[in-house]
């Protein structure tokens, strides 16, 4: 709380500083818009369309929850604390025509629920989105994207970013925008068990996956040798290289992509010749 209040306390007095209007709700979050080109930017990089369901955390004016309803007929809900801003946006959800898309609750967006997102956008603080990440990464389901403007999640690095120029923009960073983009990757992360087909048949193995947020490096185990590599975690796909060069000298890595789910993950390596199939149960977190 007190990182929270310092960063607050930073954000009101450059305001103060630039001689802007003070925030109209500055007792934590302060309400700042998003400018439409950046809003823009925000539903593109995420892929924002007709079949997600957008949850914007701290939705002011509601300008993103409706643009993303008005162009791409997005469900959407917006969470914000201000009654009056909540009631702004449902007069301008009103005037766009999207109110049977939109909602907007007059509600702490720390207390509330946005498991049901598939795309969460936000415009917070830099240390609101790091209290938020445990709650992004452990309960949100993966592949979940998550949008924000400005302000990254510190060491878990983004999936996507762009710079947008956006002259006039008098709170910092001034006069350019980031948006940020973070997909919520399933957790790999334990051991599981399974088996290995290939060309010489089948083995059972054994896998070590260690996780750190998007990125994944894993120890398999067959019975007489071992294969070490690392990956990428994209929501339920993972990315995985094998080398299997101590057990076969010379050999190219085995590269899979593989699937998880409801801790079981399968998936196959094939590289034109020979194909492996891996399927395993996670047993231990
Ligand atoms: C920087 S503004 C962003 C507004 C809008 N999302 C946009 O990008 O234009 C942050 C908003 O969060 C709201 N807010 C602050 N604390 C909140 C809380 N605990 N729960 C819900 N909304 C909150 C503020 O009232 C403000 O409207």
């Amino acid at each position: 709380m007190i990182r929270r209040a310092t960063a607050v306390s930073i954000v009101l007095l450059l305001f103060a500083a630039l001689g802007a209007p003070a925030p109209a709700h500055a007792d934590e979050i302060p309400y700042v818009t998003t400018p439409n080109a950046v809003v823009d930017a925000m539903l593109s990089i995420a892929g924002v369309g007709a079949r997600d369901h957008l949850i914007d955390l701290g939705s002011g004016d509601g300008r993103i929850v409706i643009t993303a309803a008005k162009r791409f007929g997005t469900r959407g809900v917006g969470i914000e604390l201000d009654g009056e801003l909540v009631a702004r946006s449902r007069e301008n959800a009103a005037r766009e025509g999207v109110s049977d898309k939109v909602k907007f609750l007059k509600q702490d967006l720390f207390a509330s629920d946005f498991r049901d997102a598939t795309v969460l956008t936000m415009y917070l603080l830099p240390e609101v989105n790091q209290d938020l990440r445990p709650t992004i990464l452990f309960e949100l389901r993966p592949g979940t994207r998550i949008v924000s403007h400005d302000w990254d999640m510190g060491d878990w690095k983004p999936d996507g970013k762009q710079v947008i120029p956006t002259p006039g923009k008098t709170v910092w960073p001034m006069e350019q925008s980031t948006v940020y983009l973070w997909i919520v990757p399933a957790r790999v992360a334990g051991y599981w068990r399974g088996t290995l087909a290939g060309p010489d048949g089948e083995e059972r193995v054994a896998i070590e996956f260690a996780q750190r947020f998007q990125e994944t490096s894993a120890n398999v185990w067959l019975k007489r040798w071992a294969m070490a590599g690392a990956g990428r975690i994209h929501g339920n796909r993972v990315s995985l290289r094998l080398d299997r060069s101590p057990w076969k000298p010379g050999s190219a890595p085995l590269r899979f992509t593989l699937q998880v789910r409801d801790g079981r993950i399968e998936g196959e390596a094939s590289d034109g010749q020979e194909r492996f199939v891996l399927r395993a149960k996670r047993v231990v977190n």
